[in-house]
Order: structure tokens, then sequence, then C-alpha cells
């Protein structure tokens, strides 16, 4: 943090006036559920963006990112989702949704700085849209319940970058708690409770390298294909709203209602939200083979029922199941390229980490990225 207030005074001649951080998240278990009402195993990472900020008594917004080292500038009364740089376009989506909301914003300096993987399935964005909120929230003394500061992240994907996405990745920055996963519920919007991170094994994420991204991708597609499948079973059955009220047993009962891939994506999530719940009891029994089993299962629905993983992440998960110490491998977050998350017995770990990278740099000539991610705190 006082890295990045140096930075800030560098850069603007004078002392910030707040600081904010907020980290990237991994999805346990729980893929593609958040829209669909329903429950998910994540935790926050170590992984974070940080902001340094002051007013500037003006109508603009100076903003300079570290990583990139690069600046961007925007006036915060002609908002526009094309700035260039990109990067720059997560902070105006913050303002317009604050406006949106009625929040009033005053021109300010920012100064940014992150370690959270780009455009990999660790949510970068969101680490992003949450620090430059927390810090706002401070500077113009905005009072935002935690839950609705997750909806104003969700808002600049949705409304002013046109991704459907849902709460996770917002969610999970903001409730991350420290060596421990969070089960959280998107129908009521909570966190149901948290699970000790499990001792013994640690999360090794392995980065494909295949940028995602989802402006691009089917995320979309795959959203529209379940609310379709579920609006089709709710026609039906009154105690329907969304796939979270659908289970196994019904969907296979009610298959001939639907298309070939309306049932497989809703077969995806309903058995995703399966799987968060039988994960939490196995966590609670200490069952680590079983809950790790899952994680496995989980990306076999991925790759054959969601359709959402692609050759490389296949890889990543065959060599897993190689692997002495693996106790289960699953592509994390939306997919279409991005990250892997590998749980592996702790003696294993340095072995594993090494072989794997061995294993798909001759694959697919490509050198992954593999970071141990322990899970942390939410924004603050
Ligand atoms: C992305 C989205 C989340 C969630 C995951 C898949 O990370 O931003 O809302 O849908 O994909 O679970």
């Amino acid at each position: 943090m006082s890295n990045i207030s140096e930075i800030f005074e560098q850069k603007f001649n004078r002392p910030c006036e707040t600081t904010a951080s907020a980290p990237g998240r991994l999805e346990i278990l729980g893929n593609h559920t958040d829209y669909n009402e329903g429950i998910v195993l994540s935790c926050a990472v170590d992984q974070k963006t940080t902001v340094a900020a002051a007013k500037n008594n003006s109508r603009y917004v100076r903003l300079y990112d570290l990583r990139a080292d690069s600046s961007a500038e925007f006036d915060i009364d002609h908002l526009v989702n094309t700035l260039k740089p990109k990067w720059a376009n997560y902070p105006a989506g913050v303002i317009s949704e604050l406006t949106a909301r009625g929040f009033g914003i005053e021109g300010f300096d920012a100064a940014i700085s992150s370690n959270v993987p780009l455009s990999a399935g660790m949510s970068s964005s969101a680490a992003f849209e949450i620090s430059i909120l927390f810090a706002l929230k401070k500077l113009f003394s905005l009072d935002i319940a935690p839950a609705d500061a997750a909806r104003i992240g969700q808002g600049v994907e949705n409304n002013f970058l046109g991704v459907k996405t849902g709460l996770l990745d917002q969610f999970s920055s903001i409730f991350g708690a420290e060596n421990a996963f969070i089960l959280s519920d998107f129908r009521t919007v909570e966190v149901l409770k948290t699970v000790a991170m499990p001792e013994g094994a640690s999360i090794l994420v392995v980065n494909s390298m295949q940028k995602h991204n989802l402006v691009d991708s089917e995320y979309n597609v795959r959203r529209a294909a379940c609310e379709s499948a579920a609006a089709k079973l709710a026609a039906r059955h009154s105690n329907v709203r969304t796939l979270r009220d659908v289970s196994s047993g019904l969907l296979e009962e009610e298959k001939s209602v639907l298309s070939n891939i309306e049932y497989l994506r809703a077969k995806h999530v309903v058995q995703e939200c399966e799987r968060v719940s039988s994960a939490v009891k196995l966590l609670e029994d200490g069952d680590l083979t079983a809950f790790g089993q899952l994680w496995w299962d989980s990306h076999e629905s991925s790759r054959v029922n969601f359709e959402n993983s692609t050759p490389q992440l296949d890889k990543l998960i065959e060599f897993s199941h190689q692997l002495p110490g693996a106790l289960g491998a699953r592509l994390s977050g939306g997919g279409f390229g991005g990250i892997t998350v590998h749980l592996v017995r702790n003696s294993f770990l340095s072995e594993y980490q090494q072989t794997i990278r061995e294993l798909y740099k001759s694959c697919c000539d490509i050198e992954p990225e593999t970071i141990i991610c322990h899970p942390g705190a939410g924004a603050c």
C-alpha cells in the first residue's frame, strides 16, 4: 500500500488522500451457477489491485496504471466505453454506475497497481472495479453496503461493457475470507458460510496463457441457453423460477421439453449446484479425496455439457490425472481459456508444479504461468 502511495505522489506531485485494495478470486466449484441464482464455493486470493487516489477539484479523472506504465484521462460528464487505453473503461464504468445511482462524483487522480493476472479467469476486472469503487467510497464519503458495491461492479460489466456476467467475481473480491472458502447464495445474495481451506493441500493455479475475453466469448450465449431452459421448465412447474430450482431428477424427467443444447447447459448448472452442496459437507468431514474428485467431475461437465473448455485447458486437466499428489483439477471462472485450478497434496506441490509446466510446454509449446494461491481476505 505504501508503495502505491509513493507512486501516486511521484506521478501527481502531492500525497494521496486514500488507498484501497481488492483481490482477484478463484471459483472453486459452481461454474456458471451465479446468474442462475445458484450457489458457489469460491475464495479471494492474495493477488490484488491497489489504488491510491485524491480529489483534483475538476471534472476530470486522471489515471496512471503502473503495470501497463500508461496513463488515461477522461471527463466525468461525458463517459464513454471506448476509451484508450482500454483499461480506463473500468473506472469510467464505475463512475457511470455510481452516477446512475445518484451518487455525486467529482474529478480525482488515481494511481493503480495490480498483480492479478490479466484476462486469465482470476477476475482482474472485478479487482479493478472494486478497488476503484472502495477508493471512491472513501474519497466522496459514499454510503454503499458491501453487497451493493458488488452490484455496482457487476453493473459495470452488464450495463457499461455489455457482458451479462453474474455477481460472483465482485462478491468474492469483497467477501473473501482469510484461509477459507466462501459459500455464496446468489438468490439471497449473501455469504451462507465460510469453510476453512483444508489442511494438507494447496491450490495451484496453472494458466493456459490463452487469454479469455468474456466480451468476445460465448458467455452471453451460454447464459441465454440457461435462461431459455429455465423458462421452459418454469412454464411446467410453478416452483421453478431459475435453474437453481431444478434437481437432476426433474431435469431428466423433462429432458424432452428442452433442445439438446438447453439440456446440456442446464445439466451442467444443476449438477454444479449439487456438487457445491456435496463439497461443503465433504470439506466439513475432512474428505479431501472425494472433494477433489468433484473438481475433476466439474471439469468433465464443462468439457462435455457446457462446452466452455478448450483443448489446452483439457490438456492441463489430463496431466493432473497422471501426477502424484493430485487431488482434483478443473477450469475456473468463465472458461474458454484462462486458468485451471489444481488441488495438490502439500508434500507433492513443488514437484507437481515443475512437472506440469514441463508437460504443458512440451505439448503446447507455451510456458504456462503457475501460481500457488492462498485464500485471502476481501477488499479493504
Ligand atoms: C465469470 C463471470 C461470473 C461467473 C463465472 C462462471 O467469472 O464473471 O459471474 O458467471 O464466469 O461461474
